[in-house]
């Protein structure tokens, strides 16, 4: 694993976004694996400004999101959907047709997943995944558990993720209990995977998350058997590593 240093949260988004980038540039109809969370808004920020500077051009680029909750529609502001539109989509030149997100509104969850999957072969490996990192040390909605779930499943969000998240909602009463994610094996699969993170408050699981062992109880410790794998990380969520 690739590990840069950065001395804080906007450092670590220009560093992203400088990989995203060129990723782009390198193959302009590559497919990129996107996230929600607060830790990607200054990447995507940084990618709308080269885009708005002409530095930039998505029209043959693809989309994959890794997750959306269950049960709540489109047009709900705490939406993924509503996210990527708000925060990326809406202000950049890629064909709303080329990105994808799960059906948080299919009720049938073995249908949303299996229609998620069949859209993730059609589209492809994807060249670069994106990963914010869960305070549980979940990727997408991959929830720790005994085993790692491959492929687009349906997730009872623990606790501790319905009580990280509930701060974007009236009440922790309206935290969807459900979400539709990309599952491991997908992420696995991703030419390139990169992960950001920041703040004191990731320090603890990035230690156990990228220099412990590698279990399913933290969903993100397999990203170190990944062969090529960058994590981005500011000073305070690395202040319990060596680095
Ligand atoms: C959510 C998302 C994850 C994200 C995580 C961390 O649970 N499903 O993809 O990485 O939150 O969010 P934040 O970046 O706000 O800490």
């Amino acid at each position: 694993m690739h590990i840069i240093k950065t001395k804080d949260y906007a450092q670590m988004s220009k560093k992203a976004a400088h990989l995203i980038f060129a990723q782009v540039l390198m193959k302009p109809n590559c497919v990129l694996g996107l996230a929600t969370g607060s830790t990607p808004i200054g990447t995507y920020k940084e990618l709308i400004q080269w885009y708005e500077q002409g530095d930039l051009d998505f029209s043959s680029v693809t989309t994959a999101n890794l997750d959306e909750y269950k049960g709540i529609s489109r047009e709900n502001d705490q939406s993924y959907f509503y996210f990527m539109n708000e925060h990326l989509f809406s202000h950049i030149n890629i064909h709303p047709a080329n990105t994808h997100i799960p059906n948080g509104m299919e009720p049938d969850s073995d249908k949303a997943c299996k229609d998620y999957n069949s859209l993730l072969h059609s589209i492809g490996t994807i060249d670069l995944q994106l990963l914010g990192l869960g305070h549980n040390g979940h990727i997408g909605f991959n929830e720790p558990k005994d085993s790692f779930s491959t492929r687009t499943h349906c997730v009872t969000l623990s606790n501790r993720t319905i009580e990280a998240n509930k701060r974007f909602f009236p009440s922790i009463d309206d935290v969807p209990k459900q979400a539709y994610t990309m599952g491991i094996q997908t992420i696995m699969e991703a030419k390139k995977v990169l992960v950001i993170v920041n703040g004191e408050e990731k320090a603890s699981i990035v230690n156990q998350a990228f220099f412990g062992p590698i279990t399913p109880l933290v969903p993100a410790s397999i990203l170190q058997l990944h062969p090529d794998c960058t994590l981005i990380a500011d000073e305070a969520a690395l202040s319990k590593t060596n680095i």
